[in-house]
C-alpha cells in the first residue's frame, strides 16, 4: 500500500429496525467513493457506525420493556447485515455504546470544562426529541420543530453550555477562505446566511432528564448531549484520547464526511467548532447530500412501492439497486424513488445497453471465431472513434468521482457502452461473417468489442461489486494485469488468444406490467370498497342548497405552500401545465390548467398553493396530485400550512 491516506465517514445511524432504501443512500455513496481510492492505490479508512444513545432511544426501549442497550443490540446486529447484504466496505463500524468511545467522550468533555470552553448554566428551551434537538421560541415554526415539524418540549434544567458563540467569527472566516470546505455551494450559503452570519448562541450540551448517554464524569446527573456523543465518534473511531491514537494520526483530518442535507448543520458548525476547542485540525470536506423521496410521500410512510433495502436487493440483486441508488439522483439534489424507475432503469440500462453488449459480443466471438479472441487490429473511422469515446471517458469518470458526481460519472460510462452498441449497427459483423475475405475485418471489430468491455467493466468496479467480475469471466480475463484499474488508461490490454466463456444473462429483463402488479399486491393497503353510488348519493345529500359550503366542509382542505421546480406544457392540451412541485419534504406531480396565464419558466421557482388533500386524478393520462389555487410572488417556506 501507498502512503496516501483517505478518510471518508458515514453518520453513524440512529438504530432504527426500520432501514428503508433511503438510508442506504449515503453509505452506498461512501463505499463507492471507498472502493474506487483503493482502487487508485490509497490506503482508505472508510468509517461508519450506530449513534445509540439519547432520550428517543430510552422512550423505546421503555415502551418494549427492555434495556436501552438490549434494545440497540438487537438492531445494531440488523444493520451490521443490511451493510454486509449491500457489501459496504467499512473498515470500522462504531457504537457509541463502545467503551472506548464513551471514555474519550468524556474525556472530551471534561478537556472543554477545563479549559472554560463548557460552562454550567441552566437551560430554558424547547426540545424535539425525534431530532435531539434544541430550539428557541423564535426559531419554532407554528410551535413546532422547524426541523421535522413535529411536537417539541418546553425543557427547563440545569445544564452545560458549550461556548459556540466563541467559535463564529473563526468558523465564518474558515469557511469563506475554504470554498470546498462545505459542498455542494448551496449548502455553505444557507449555513453562512441562515445561522451563521444572524449569529450563533452558546449550546446546550448535558441533560439531567434521562440517564441514557455518556454520563458527565465530574457531574453525574448529566449526561452528555447526544450530537456532541455523536459527532465525536469521527475522532474516537481512530483512537483519539486514548493509550493508542496511532489511527488518528494516520487518518485524521477525514478527507470528506458525507452526510444527508439535514445534518449539514451539525456537521459544519457545532463539529468544527467542537474541533477548534480541542484544537485539532477540522475536516477538509463535508458534502451534504440530498434525499431521496417517494413521489406524494416521505419514505417512511411508503404506500405502494416496496422501500426495504433486504427485499429490493432480494428480487432485483444488490448492482441493480446500488446503479439506480447512484444514478438516478445527482448527488447533492433530491430525487425520487419508485419502484416503476427503477425497474425501467434496470430494462433499459443494465438489461438492453450493458447486459445486451456483453451477451451479444461474447456470443459473437463464441459463433464466428470459436470462442477464440484473434490477434487483430482496426484503424477505420468507426474503430477510431470508438477508441477515442472509450479512452476519453477513465479521466472523466476519475474526475467526477473525486468531486463525488456519481451520476455524472456513470453516465459518462453509459456514453462508452451506447457508443459500443453503435459500432456493432455501424460494422454489422453478421453481414461481414458471411465473407470469408471479410474476417480480418470481423476479427478486428470483435477485439474492439472485448476491449471496450474490459474498461466499462474495470470502471463500474467502484458502483457495483458484483457485475465487473461476471464480465470477466463471460470474456475471460484472468491475469489481473488486464483488469487493474489503471490499465484503462491503455488499449490494447485485451489478450489476444483468450478463450470467452458464454454464460448467464447478467441482467434480466423485467416484465414492467406483471412486476408491477406483483409490488402492488405486496405493498398495497386496500382502501374500503364503497358503493359507487352510495358515494354519489352521499355526495349529493351534502351540497348545500344555497351553493355555500359550510366552514366544516372548508376545514377539510389541506391547504399548502408548494414551490415549482419543474413545468412543462403537455402535449394536446393548451391549457394544461405539468408541474413538480416540492411540498416540505415531499414531491408532487400537479397537472393544473394555469398554461393559458404562466409560461412554464415563469412558473419555475415560484410558489403556489396547492390544494394538497384532494384525491389524485388522471389528466390525459397523467396522475395529478392536488390542484393549484395560486401562485405567489413572494417566497415563503414550502410546505407551509396555509389553512
Ligand atoms: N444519527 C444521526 C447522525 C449522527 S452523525 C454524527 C442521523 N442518523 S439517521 O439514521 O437518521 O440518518 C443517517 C443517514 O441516512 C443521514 O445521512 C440521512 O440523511 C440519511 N438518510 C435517511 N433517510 C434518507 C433518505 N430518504 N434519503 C437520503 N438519505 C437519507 O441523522
Amino acid at each position: 500500500m501507498g502512503n496516501k491516506t483517505y478518510y471518508i465517514t458515514t453518520p453513524i445511524y440512529y438504530p432504527s429496525d426500520k432501514l428503508h432504501i433511503g438510508h442506504s443512500y449515503t453509505t452506498v455513496a461512501a463505499d463507492a467513493v471507498a472502493r474506487y481510492k483503493r482502487l487508485k492505490g490509497y490506503d482508505v479508512m472508510f468509517l461508519t457506525g450506530t449513534d445509540e444513545h439519547g432520550q428517543k432511544i430510552q422512550r423505546k426501549a421503555e415502551a418494549k420493556g427492555v434495556t436501552p442497550k438490549q434494545y440497540v443490540d438487537e438492531i445494531v446486529d440488523g444493520i451490521k447485515d443490511l451493510w454486509k447484504l449491500m457489501k459496504i466496505t467499512n473498515d470500522r463500524f462504531i457504537r457509541t455504546t463502545d467503551k472506548n468511545h464513551e471514555e474519550a467522550v468524556q474525556k472530551i468533555f471534561k478537556k472543554l470544562y477545563d479549559q472554560g470552553d463548557i460552562y454550567k448554566s441552566e437551560y430554558e428551551g424547547w426540545y424535539c426529541t425525534p431530532c435531539e434537538s434544541f430550539w428557541t421560541k423564535t426559531q419554532l415554526v407554528d410551535g413546532k420543530c422547524p426541523d421535522c415539524g413535529r411536537e417539541v418540549e418546553l425543557t427547563k434544567e440545569e445544564s452545560y453550555f458549550f461556548r459556540l458563540s466563541k467559535y463564529q467569527d473563526r468558523l465564518i472566516k474558515f469557511i469563506e477562505e475554504n470554498p470546498e470546505f462545505i459542498q455542494p455551494v448551496s449548502r455553505q450559503n444557507e449555513m453562512l446566511n441562515n445561522f451563521l452570519r444572524p449569529g450563533l448562541e452558546d449550546l446546550c450540551v448535558s441533560r439531567t432528564t434521562f440517564n441514557w448517554g455518556v454520563p458527565v464524569t465530574f457531574d453525574e446527573k448529566h449526561v452528555v448531549y447526544v450530537w456532541i456523543d455523536a459527532l465525536s465518534n469521527y475522532i474516537t473511531a481512530l483512537g483519539f484520547m486514548s493509550e493508542d491514537e496511532q489511527a488518528y494520526k494516520k487518518y485524521w483530518p477525514a478527507d470528506v464526511h458525507l452526510v444527508g442535507k439535514e445534518i449539514v448543520r451539525f456537521h459544519t458548525i457545532i463539529w468544527p467548532a467542537m474541533l477548534m476547542a480541542l484544537g485539532e485540525p477540522l475536516p477538509k470536506q463535508i458534502y451534504g447530500h440530498g434525499w431521496l423521496l417517494l413521489e406524494g410521500g416521505k419514505m417512511s410512510k411508503s404506500k405502494g412501492n416496496v422501500v426495504d433495502p433486504v427485499v429490493l436487493v432480494e428480487k432485483y440483486g444488490l448492482d441493480a439497486i446500488r446503479y439506480f441508488l447512484l444514478r438516478e439522483v445527482p448527488f447533492g439534489s433530491d430525487g425520487v424513488f419508485s419502484n416503476e424507475a427503477l425497474i425501467n432503469r434496470i430494462n433499459s440500462d443494465l438489461a438492453n445497453d450493458l447486459g445486451n453488449l456483453v451477451s451479444r459480443t461474447v456470443a459473437m466471438i463464441d459463433k464466428y471465431f470459436d470462442g477464440v479472441m484473434p490477434d487483430e487490429r482496426l484503424e477505420g473511422d468507426f474503430d477510431q472513434d470508438l477508441k477515442k469515446v472509450v479512452m476519453e471517458t477513465p479521466p472523466k469518470v476519475e474526475q467526477l468521482l473525486d468531486k463525488l458526481q456519481f451520476s455524472s460519472a456513470l453516465t459518462e460510462i453509459w456514453k462508452v457502452i451506447s457508443r459500443t452498441n453503435k459500432y456493432i449497427d455501424e460494422t454489422m459483423p453478421w453481414a461481414l461473417a458471411k465473407d470469408e475475405a471479410n474476417k480480418p475485418r470481423l476479427a478486428g471489430v470483435m477485439y474492439n468489442l472485448a476491449e471496450s468491455l474490459r474498461i466499462v467493466s474495470i470502471l463500474l468496479q467502484p458502483f457495483m461489486p458484483e457485475t465487473p467480475e461476471k464480465i470477466w469471466n463471460q470474456l475471460g480475463l484472468t491475469d489481473k494485469k488486464t483488469i487493474d484499474w489503471d490499465s484503462t488508461q491503455n488499449w490494447g490490454v485485451y489478450p489476444a488468444g483468450t478463450k470467452v466463456n458464454k454464460g448467464d444473462v447478467i441482467f434480466p429483463r423485467i416484465d414492467i406490467k406483471k412486476e408491477m402488479e406483483e409490488l402492488e399486491k405486496l405493498t398495497v393497503q386496500q382502501p374500503e370498497k364503497k358503493d359507487q353510488k352510495d358515494a354519489v348519493k352521499q355526495k349529493e345529500e351534502k351540497a348545500s342548497p344555497d351553493g355555500f359550503i359550510s366552514i366544516e366542509d372548508f376545514a377539510k382542505i389541506d391547504l399548502r405552500v408548494a414551490k415549482v421546480l419543474e413545468a412543462e406544457k403537455v402535449e394536446g392540451a393548451d391549457k394544461l401545465l405539468k408541474l413538480k412541485l416540492e411540498m416540505g419534504e415531499e414531491i408532487r406531480q400537479v397537472v393544473s390548467g394555469i398554461a393559458k396565464h404562466y409560461s412554464p419558466d415563469e412558473l419555475i421557482g415560484k410558489f403556489v398553493i396547492l390544494v394538497a388533500n384532494l384525491k389524485p386524478v388522471k389528466l390525459k393520462g397523467i396522475e395529478s396530485q392536488g390542484m393549484i389555487l395560486a401562485a405567489l410572488d413572494k417566497a415563503i417556506e414550502s410546505g407551509a400550512k396555509v389553512r
